[in-house]
């Protein structure tokens, strides 16, 4: 008989709350000029797995990014400022709620550019999925967005049974089933 492990104490949303300020630069520059967006996926991804590992106190992988929409350029020049706060919690995976604001810095002027969802895994010493604590909710805006994060959740698992992985150039038989 094994022997359940003891629960882990349940942590509230807004100590798991990060937020990451980075002057554009140019070397962030697409072609066009403007922010190139692979630069600003991988600092939501950065500032999404800082907030999973406040809240785990494990680190984490990214199992999942849903998707992203770039509505405005953002400038070389502007602040962006990205601000990740976990939004639900399975039992080893947690979502995280990454807002982006850029900010020119000279007038104060912010707009947001992006909110994205994230998934990630926190992992044991030994690289397996690993238990994080319960999330404690603090507001109805919370408790929303939790519940919201559910019904992600489902979408996410029903298309990752769905999924086959089809090589490019390759059998389009083969695949993970
Ligand atoms: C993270 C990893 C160890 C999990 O292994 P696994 O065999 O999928 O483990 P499980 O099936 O037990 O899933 C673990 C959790 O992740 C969730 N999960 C796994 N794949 C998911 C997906 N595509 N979308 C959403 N959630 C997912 C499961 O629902 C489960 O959540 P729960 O414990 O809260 O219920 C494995 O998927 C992995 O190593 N992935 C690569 C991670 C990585 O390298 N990321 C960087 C990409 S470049």
């Amino acid at each position: 008989m094994t022997q359940d492990a003891p629960a882990l104490p349940g942590k509230p949303v807004s100590a798991s709350r990060v937020t990451l300020a980075q002057l554009m630069q140019p070397q962030h520059a697409s072609y066009l000029g403007f922010v190139h967006g692979g630069e600003i996926m991988r600092l939501i991804d950065e500032v999404g797995a800082l907030a999973c590992m406040r809240h785990a106190g494990r680190y984490v992988v990214t199992v999942a990014v849903d998707q992203i929409h770039f509505n405005e350029p953002i400038r070389i020049g502007n602040l962006v400022l990205l601000t990740a706060e976990v939004s639900y919690v399975g039992r080893t995976s947690m979502e995280v709620e990454v807002q982006v604001v850029a900010e020119n810095p000279l007038t104060g002027e912010r707009r947001h550019t992006n909110t994205a969802y994230l998934v990630y895994v926190a992992l044991d010493e030994e690289g397996r999925p690993t238990p994080v604590p319960p999330l404690l909710l603090e507001n109805e805006h919370q408790r929303r967005r939790f519940q919201e994060a559910q019904e992600r959740r489902a979408v996410r698992l029903a298309r990752r049974r769905q999924r086959r992985v089809t090589p490019l150039h390759g059998d389009p038989e083969g695949g993970d089933g």
